[in-house]
């Protein structure tokens, strides 16, 4: 028997070397390499995930598009942050982190859709725990099929059985394959796993939904080089105690990544939300000091949040500045921009910025109703409910304007807000009739005299 050849693998990018290195010419890593057993050169060659066989040029003008052919899987979250339903023969990676609800997500799919059969496939637990599962979802589909394999050449042999219209594979760690000897859930095995699965979507047009763990560090399953072999990155997150799960799209072949899917987890599996800004605003209705409500886009899609701040005197000789679900690199900058150009002493203040519900918020529209949250709680001073705020603070006190200024207008109109905050910038909006008074703004003084007078 030949003697079992060994490499070693960058952990983080999935670099291949012979030998061990201390850093990673690839990704430039240091201490990711690990060494493992694989086949001999002949099997692994067979591995190219791109490779058809017997595939020669054609024309890109006489090749049909499959742009128009999408499967409709019921749920409209997760149709959108695909971009608009399930491209067949697309390989999806849903990623998170144990427990936040992928195989609960990924069996609902399952089992709402009736055009055809679905394969789940499971290495993770045991078909009676997902049929219990399933039980506890909702009525179970005779179109579901149950699948506890791990290997994914036997995989790939029941589904040709089966012609299911998708495939769930939970999960992509659990793989193993038998032409390698590494273990399950390393650098090798996923890709050639991961490679066998992508062959056999492509050449019979097959979705497959493929499950992965997030490690600690925040890598979906441990090496990059996952991402880069399948079509579509989707990733789950949320806190755990927070009752909503974010699905985001950070890679699509086939449509945009700016999508945002709400879901909520109940008994009964995860619920799609509707209308997120009811869910992202905290249920008391009187005013309060420091809370200010956002007009916020998340991908394409308009959400109403809540900022809240408070601001106090300093127990120690260095203020803090800390801040959750916002950079507080930012915040630093809004209240030196408070300091200078508005003349409010928050040198020796300690400030803390939650953003309500959990939420990461990138956009910086959100800065003008952070500017007004940390204002009104050093002052003491209620900011009306029914008012929102959409714009961007710049450096020396300027409001700035911001992108989709319409959608935000009519969010904040549907919600039943009375007034929003916006950028003197904009020049021509569209109000809603019966809608909100759109105030504009040129700088923060301008909001502070219309706010508090
Ligand atoms: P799960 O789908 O197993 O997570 P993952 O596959 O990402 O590891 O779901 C884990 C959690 O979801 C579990 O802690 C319990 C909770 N849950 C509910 O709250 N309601 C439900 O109906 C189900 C099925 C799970
Ligand atoms: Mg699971």
């Amino acid at each position: 028997m030949a003697k079992a050849k060994t490499v070693f693998f960058c952990t983080n990018c999935g670099y291949e070397s012979p030998r061990w290195l201390g850093q990673c010419p690839s990704c430039r890593e240091w201490n990711r390499f690990s060494e493992e057993v694989v086949a001999p050169r002949e099997l692994k060659s067979r591995s190219g995930v791109g490779r058809m066989e017997g595939d020669v040029p054609e024309a890109i003008s006489q090749i049909k598009g499959d742009s128009a052919k999408r499967l409709s899987l019921g749920d409209v979250e997760m149709e959108r942050t695909l971009g608009g339903g399930l491209v067949p023969g697309s390989v999806v990676l849903l990623a998170g982190e144990p427990g936040i609800g992928k195989s609960t997500l990924m069996l609902q799919t399952a089992l709402r859709y009736t055009k055809g059969n679905v394969l789940y496939v499971s290495g993770e637990e045991s078909k009676a725990q997902i049929a219990g599962r399933g039980e506890r979802i909702g009525a179970l589909s005779d179109n579901c099929f149950l699948l506890g394999e791990t290997d994914p050449a036997t995989i790939v042999s029941h589904a040709r059985k089966l012609e299911p219209h998708f495939l769930i594979v939970d999960s992509v760690q659990t793989l193993e394959s038998g032409a390698l000897d590494s273990a399950a859930g390393s650098v090798s095995q996923i890709r050639e796993s991961t490679a066998q699965l992508i062959r056999y979507a492509k050449t019979h047009d097959v979705a497959i939904f493929l499950i992965g763990h997030i490690t600690k560090e925040g890598q979906i399953a441990g090496p990059k080089v996952l991402e880069h072999m399948v079509d579509t990155v989707l990733v789950f997150e949320g806190d755990q105690q927070h009752m909503y799960r974010l699905l985001r799209c950070s890679k699509n072949r086939f449509g945009g990544t700016n999508e945002l899917g709400i879901y909520e987890m109940e008994g009964k599996g995860l619920r799609p939300v509707e209308n997120p800004s009811e869910l992202l605003r905290s249920p008391l209705s009187e005013d309060l000091s420091g809370s200010a409500s956002a007009a916020i886009i998340e991908g394409v899609r308009p959400l109403i949040i809540e900022v809240q701040a408070l601001v106090s005197s300093a127990v120690y000789g260095t203020p803090r500045r800390s801040a959750t679900g916002f950079d507080v690199k930012r915040l630093q900058m809004l209240l030196a921009v408070l300091e200078k150009r508005c003349g409010f002493q928050l040198g020796a203040k300690d400030v803390f910025l939650n953003i309500a519900g959990g939420l990461k918020v990138n956009d910086p529209s959100i800065d003008l109703a952070v500017t007004a949250a940390v204002l009104s709680s050093s002052e003491d001073l209620s900011l009306p409910r029914h008012t929102c705020f959409a714009g961007e603070v710049g450096l020396s006190g300027e409001i700035r304007p911001v992108t989709h200024i319409d959608t935000r207008i009519s969010e904040a109109s549907k919600l039943g807000f009375r007034r929003i905050l916006i950028a003197k910038a904009h020049k021509e909006v569209h109000v809603p009739k019966d809608g909100v008074e759109v105030v504009r703004v040129a700088k923060v003084n301008d909001m502070l005299r219309t706010m508090f007078g």
